[in-house]
């Protein structure tokens, strides 16, 4: 059975740290705000273990307020079968009702450009380099 929710960064962490921190402390899958009572964590769980993570966390862009998505991930084996992109859709729609702000943006690893651009996102920046992880573009997108 699958389930789309907001959740608990407890229910997502390991899955954070299988994919996106691989091989590193699972200390280094703690994201700044993690905790901040403004920010919210979602889930795509199947039979229910979380399959599809992503966090969203009051930001700005360009002094604009903006949200921030972070920790975007499909496990391991589970990538490219339309987890990712409907939890992304689920939390976009999601946000649009909440009134913070209409704008979302990202650090898009370079590889996960595509998938981005698939939901509206454009880049917005030149490449840069997030050390220990790699090419990243920003990304942004009107909700
Ligand atoms: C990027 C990621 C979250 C996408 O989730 P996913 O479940 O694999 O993606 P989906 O199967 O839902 O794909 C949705 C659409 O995006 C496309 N897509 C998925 N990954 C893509 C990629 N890396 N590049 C281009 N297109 C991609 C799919 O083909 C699909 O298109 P379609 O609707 O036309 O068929 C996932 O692959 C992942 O966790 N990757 C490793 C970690 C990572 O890079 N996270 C993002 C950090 S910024």
């Amino acid at each position: 059975m699958q389930e789309i929710r907001r959740c608990s960064v407890g229910e997502i962490i390991n899955l954070r740290h299988r994919v996106l921190r691989a091989g590193r402390p699972i200390e280094s899958a703690n994201l700044t705000d993690d905790a901040a009572e403004s920010t919210i964590h979602y889930a795509l769980f199947e039979d229910g273990k979380a399959v599809s993570c992503l966090s969203l966390m009051h930001s700005q862009l360009d002094s604009e307020s903006a949200w921030q998505l972070r920790g975007m991930a499909a496990d391991v084996g589970l990538q490219g079968k339309g987890l990712g992109g409907k939890l992304l859709k689920y939390a976009m729609d999601d946000a649009r009702t909440l009134g913070f702000s209409n704008l979302m943006w990202c650090n898009a690893r370079i590889t996960a450009v595509g998938f981005y651009e698939k939901y509206g996102w454009k880049v917005c920046s030149e490449e840069f380099d997030v050390p220990l992880v790699g090419p990243h573009f920003k990304m942004k997108v009107l909700l």
